[in-house]
């Protein structure tokens, strides 16, 4: 870098500032995850580098094909500055194709006046700015700043530009990297609601085949009753098969609006060991009646964790109640097992195990446990599932940003594993 020039203005900085200017810059930018605050500090900062009074952030909107004003600091007339400006404008254009500082001076020492420059130029002047910064990476102007003129240009040293320059750098690294993670972020949103409206086009789907058995049977019972009307035992026999089918209709609905009215989680820092523990409580009277052994080992560093308690009491119960569907004609033994995980990458997880001794699952059936109206449990068992509990807690699980897993050998039993994200130490 060349030396600082003695003639300096006043109001440019020193050399040592803008070192600090650029050290700190750097160091701010970790800390930003937003690109409104990111925007501001780096509008700012070139600012402060070029000893201008006001300047504008151009962002690039890749929907609509334009720049647009993002972040403005300084007092600059908003008329002067567009809020827009076409992708197919000159002054990006001229940017991109030089990809260097434009300013006052080098626009007019440009090679060739074509119409871009010429173009470029007059919008600079029309905007009254001094300096525009190209943020240029992998080919794409991905924004630009304006810098306002209220300085005197006496002062511009050489090490002002490469400042400048080194600013513009790691702006641009730093407005590439919010502007990926933002795209990322938004098109996960879709992935998950286009998620959940392919569940509950299957769900509609399932539920129309579900009410069909028992709406035939009760349209057949009122077919025949008019025939049948002095036939008692006819009468109190299919009543009783048309209530259960009356009642099963009624569960689905309530199991389908349940789904459909799912909530966002409301969120509370919680002892996860604490309600698994309270689970536990409740399904211990019916584990004792079937043989089950109930075993617990809660871990007592477990870290805590934030959750939706109703909703991750929903997915325990769940999990619990199939492991002693499982195991409800031979009785066996059920383990609880909460567990720290720390994962490669440092990140920190609450993690639970819940292994039963039961018939286990079909390699077959596997996959399928999940879907939604998958269930073998059909009258022949103790109670006859919807199949739309591991849907459920399949889905609260995502909404918590956790995981979770099931192994399974038929004859052998079952375990299902759960992580939830911890809170930092
Ligand atoms: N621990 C387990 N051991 C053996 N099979 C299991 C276990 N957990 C789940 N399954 C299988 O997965 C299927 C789907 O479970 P899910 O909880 O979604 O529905 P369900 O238990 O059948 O019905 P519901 O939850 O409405 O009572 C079960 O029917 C069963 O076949
Ligand atoms: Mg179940």
């Amino acid at each position: 870098m060349t030396s600082h020039s003695p003639n300096t203005n006043v109001l440019t900085p020193s050399s040592s500032e803008l070192l600090n200017i650029v050290t700190r810059f750097a160091a701010d930018l970790g800390t930003m995850t937003d690109l409104t605050t990111l925007g501001n500090c780096i509008i700012q900062e070139l600012c402060r580098a070029g000893a201008t009074t006001h300047g504008t952030l151009f962002l690039l909107d890749r929907e609509h094909e334009h720049y647009r004003r993002a972040n403005m600091v300084g007092p600059t007339a908003p008329m002067l500055i567009p809020p827009t400006l076409a992708v197919s404008h000159p002054l990006p254009h001229h940017l991109l194709a030089t990809n260097r500082i434009m300013t006052q001076d080098n626009s007019a020492e440009d090679l060739q006046e074509t119409d871009s420059v010429a173009g470029a130029r007059a919008a600079m002047e029309a905007m009254q700015a001094t300096r525009i910064v190209p943020h240029l990476i992998k080919g794409r102007l991905i924004a630009f700043s304006l810098l306002g003129a209220a300085v005197p240009m006496a002062g511009e040293t050489e090490l002002t530009k490469s400042t400048l320059a080194a600013l513009a750098q790691t702006a641009t690294n730093a407005l590439d990297t919010i502007v990926l993670y933002e795209e990322l972020h938004r098109s996960h949103t879709l992935m998950k609601r286009t998620d959940r409206l392919k569940s509950l086009e299957t769900i509609a789907g399932g539920f129309a085949h579900e009410i069909r058995n028992p709406l035939t049977s009760i349209k057949t019972f009122i077919q025949l009753a008019p025939e049948r009307k002095d036939d008692p035992q006819f009468i109190q026999d299919f009543s009783k098969v048309v209530l259960d089918d009356v009642y099963r209709i009624e569960r689905l609905i309530q199991e389908i609006l349940d789904y459909a009215r799912y909530m966002e989680p409301k969120l509370t820092e919680e002892d996860f060991n604490d309600i698994v523990a309270s689970c536990l409580y409740f399904i211990d009277v019916k584990a004792d009646s079937h043989g089950i052994k109930v075993e617990k080992e809660l871990a007592s560093d477990l870290p805590r964790v934030m959750l939706d308690r109703q909703q991750i009491k929903q997915v325990l119960l769940n999990l619990l109640l199939n492991a002693m569907d499982s195991m409800a004609e031979a009785g066996g033994r059920l383990r609880v097992q909460t567990r720290k995980l720390e994962k490669p990458g440092g990140k920190v997880w609450a993690h639970i195990e819940i292994e039963d001794t039961g018939e286990g699952i079909h390699e077959t059936n596997l996959e399928h446990i999940f879907d939604p109206f998958f269930t073998t449990k059909h009258e022949s068992g103790e109670h006859e599932g919807t199949g739309l509990g591991l849907t459920i807690a399949h889905q609260i699980i995502q909404e918590h940003r956790g995981e979770i897993r099931v192994k399974s050998s038929v004859g052998v039993g079952t375990t299902f594993i759960v992580s939830l994200p911890a809170l930092p130490a």
